[in-house]
């Protein structure tokens, strides 16, 4: 029987329930044990608290991640899995409805019921400073192998994802180390030799390479159109020009998208910043010309991380004065913030998670010491495995070509068939 555990790892978005549920229940399906693990790589860091030892090694980053260590089971129908044991108890024991100082946590059918429908993350999320040290590596692995846990399924962006990738490499030293330390015993040395390691791509960005879509960038982009409808009318009553900063971080799709979905004047992005020194004078150009075919109001989408071809960040601020000064609009700014990271996730945040969590157990059961750890993608429609190293290495290529300012690069990258 494989034993599988999944994670959600880094920024939180829609659709990370639904990969959860997805592969717990494709996964019991297809005759595992399932496991969810509590706060990302820190709660595979801390383990389960009744191990003197785990206690030891976590206590350093106990300091960094403030963690409240108390409703999950709530969120689940039945108490947890530890009780249900694959959907054969619904009868939980008073008392044992705390998950206090257990992340990694046995699940079942009915503890993930519904959860295709809820926004965020139910069993947790953390940016782990300790898994990024080889002593919380060693932890997380001494923790996996006291459970009997030998395949992950992690679901994050593409930080998260080099972490796993990082931690399969050094699996084979970890177990060593601690065999050598007596920790654990030769056989079970012997018995989880290799880890196996999915990825799926979690992020409101859309940001990872050889994939088309992300978990959770259709909800964000849909909370976005939602907020500029509400604009629009407003703008519309005032005749205003509205400055909307969009989340992306490196990445413009959520910026470009938006503003084709909801009919903004002028896009600002990252990966393609306007070619004019004086931008300004164009943006003015073009939206004063809108102004005498007679609209009433102007909207300029502006992605965080956007900067003018010498990199020099461009704020919402920064248009709204020139919009005012030069266009005398009456212009106002509003930041959507992580308004676009929460809620409900729309129909696709729920199709696709649930199709590649399939496939990503899939993937964790042919898994062979000499298989690449994959990373479950869409392309064209289809649910594609790409070795995720390839993926990590393309998107990563993609923020230095914007540092190099070599946006062609950057754009063809980022997705070359969008590109032409
Ligand atoms: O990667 C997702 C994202 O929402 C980015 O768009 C944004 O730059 C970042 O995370 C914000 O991170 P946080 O508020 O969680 O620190």
């Amino acid at each position: 029987t494989m034993k599988l555990a999944v994670l959600t790892s880094g920024g939180d978005s829609a659709g990370m329930n639904a990969v959860v549920r997805a592969v717990v229940k494709a996964g019991i399906l297809k005759g595992c044990e399932t496991y969810i693990v509590r706060e990302g790589y820190e709660g595979l860091v801390r383990g389960n608290a009744d191990d003197a030892r785990a206690e030891k090694v976590h206590a350093p980053s106990y300091k960094e991640v403030h963690i409240t260590d108390t409703t999950f089971a709530h969120n689940l129908r039945f108490g947890d899995g530890d009780l249900l044991r694959d959907g054969t108890s619904d009868h939980p024991q008073p008392g044992q409805r705390t998950l206090k100082g257990r992340y990694i946590v046995r699940v079942g059918w009915d503890d993930v019921r519904g959860w295709f429908a809820q926004g965020g993350t139910l069993i947790g999320t953390a940016r782990s400073a300790a898994f990024r040290t080889h002593e919380g590596r060693l932890a997380a692995a001494y923790n996996l192998i006291k459970e009997g846990i030998d395949a992950i399924a992690v679901c994050g962006g593409d930080g998260s994802l080099t972490g796993a990738d990082v931690f399969r490499a050094e699996w084979p030293s970890l177990v060593t180390e601690l065999k050598e330390q007596g920790t654990i015993t030769e056989f079970q040395a012997e018995a989880y030799a290799h880890l196996k390691i999915v990825g799926l791509v979690g992020s409101i960005d859309n940001d990872m390479s050889l994939t088309d879509l992300t978990i959770g960038a259709p909800t964000a982009l849909q909370r976005i159109c939602e907020a500029m409808d509400n604009i629009d009318s407003t703008a519309f009553s005032h005749s205003r020009a509205f400055v909307l900063e969009v989340m992306g971080r490196h990445c413009g799709w959520l910026a470009l998208m938006a503003g084709v979905s909801g009919g903004a004047d002028f896009i600002l992005l990252p990966e393609r910043p306007p070619e004019e020194d004086n931008w300004e004078d164009s943006m003015c150009k073009m939206i004063h010309g809108h102004r005498e075919m007679g609209k009433r109001k102007t909207i300029v989408i502006v992605a965080e991380g956007a900067h003018d071809k010498n990199l020099n960040p461009i704020h919402a601020e920064h248009v709204r004065e020139v919009l005012t000064e030069r266009l005398g609009l009456d212009t106002r700014v509003t930041t959507l913030g992580h308004t676009q990271r929460g809620g409900r996730p729309v129909a696709w945040d729920r199709i696709l998670p649930t199709l590649q969590g399939v496939e990503a157990v899939d993937a964790l059961l042919e898994s062979t010491p000499t298989t690449p750890s994959y990373m479950i993608g869409v392309r064209e429609n289809k649910i594609t495995r790409v070795p995720l190293m390839e993926a990590v290495k393309m998107t990563h290529a993609v923020t230095e070509a914007i540092k190099e300012k070599d946006f062609v690069k950057a754009m063809s990258l980022r997705d070359p068939e969008f590109c032409e």
